[in-house]
């Protein structure tokens, strides 16, 4: 009888023995980290592991390290039965789910940070967040060793010091970074849009809208990084229930100006959204 698809694994020495076999029929391991509650942009990722490797490991994994004090830990969507189907429907071959316990079981003190990226936006608005993140995500690295890992452009500063981490550890990991999956209206999916009521999802357009003004301007010739700005801050403010944390044109590998990577954190109501923006490529 064919094996139950996909494989759900809540042990680290069980992941490891799994992608091990794998590896060691010379077939090419793929590892999709989420935190669950998957929506579309989390299956793209999926589906392009699937395209590109032999076998697909997806984790779910909420991870404490990560939130800070007053952050959503407690009330982040967990959604496992949900997922799980999802996942099959996709054809994964497992899922890694482990506890908190077995990720950071009692006296595990070690942190991992990547300096210099982790000091601006993102980290300085999320003090300790990218130590929660580089942690976790080296974790999962060494207990899969996954020839490729697979990471949304939606989070671009955490793909790009992920990317950091990957080489500067040496990992042998290629991260591949793919694009921004977005609702019919722009706003890009994430499992936090979930906390958003009808007002709010209405306001949460403004981070999109932000950006397109950005592009059209940028696509006019404006190469100013405060006449961008700008831009960007006269819609959000605009919309009463937008509260702005950033709103910047920046460098996409050391995340500070110049450069032409838009980035955006906005908090709509109590409920935190970023977005970014590659500016001069095309918006849908
Ligand atoms: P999570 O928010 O669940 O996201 C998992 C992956 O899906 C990340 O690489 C994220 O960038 C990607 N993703 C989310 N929304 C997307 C969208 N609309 N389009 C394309 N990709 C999208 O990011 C995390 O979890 C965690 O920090 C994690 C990396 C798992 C470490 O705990």
């Amino acid at each position: 009888m064919a094996a139950e698809r996909p494989a759900v694994i809540t042990g680290v020495d069980e992941v490891r023995a799994t992608a091990e076999r794998w590896r060691c029929g010379g077939q090419r391991v793929g590892l999709v980290p989420t935190m669950g509650a998957l929506h579309a942009g989390h299956l793209s990722l999926v589906e392009r592991c699937r395209q590109e490797c032999d076998h697909t490991l997806v984790s779910i994994f909420v991870n404490p390290l990560q939130f800070g004090p007053g952050e959503d830990y407690e009330r982040y969507p967990r959604r496992l039965e949900d997922d799980l189907a999802v996942l099959r429907a996709a054809a994964v071959d497992a899922v890694f789910v482990p506890s908190v316990e077995t990720m950071y079981p009692p006296g595990a003190t070690t942190r991992v940070r990547v300096k210099a990226i982790d000091e601006v936006l993102e980290g300085e608005h999320r003090p300790g967040h990218f130590e929660g993140v580089a942690t976790v995500v080296l974790k999962l690295f060494n207990a899969v060793r996954p020839h490729r890992a697979y990471f949304g452009q939606k989070d671009a500063q955490q793909a790009a010091l992920v990317e950091r981490l990957a080489r500067d550890l040496d990992t042998g990991v290629e991260v591949v970074v793919c694009p921004t999956v977005r609702e019919p209206d722009g706003l890009a999916l994430s499992s936090r849009n979930a906390y958003l009521g009808d007002r709010e999802r209405a306001a949460a357009r403004c981070l999109f809208q932000a950006l397109r003004a950005a592009n059209q301007r940028y696509l006019l010739g404006e190469r100013d990084p405060e006449g961008l700005r700008r831009v960007m801050l006269d819609v959000l403010r605009a919309e009463p229930l937008a509260h702005v944390d950033y709103a910047e044109v920046v460098d996409e590998r050391s995340f500070r100006p110049p450069g032409r990577l838009a980035v955006l954190a906005v908090r709509i109501g109590e409920t935190r959204l970023i977005d970014n923006h590659r500016l001069g490529e095309p918006l849908p």
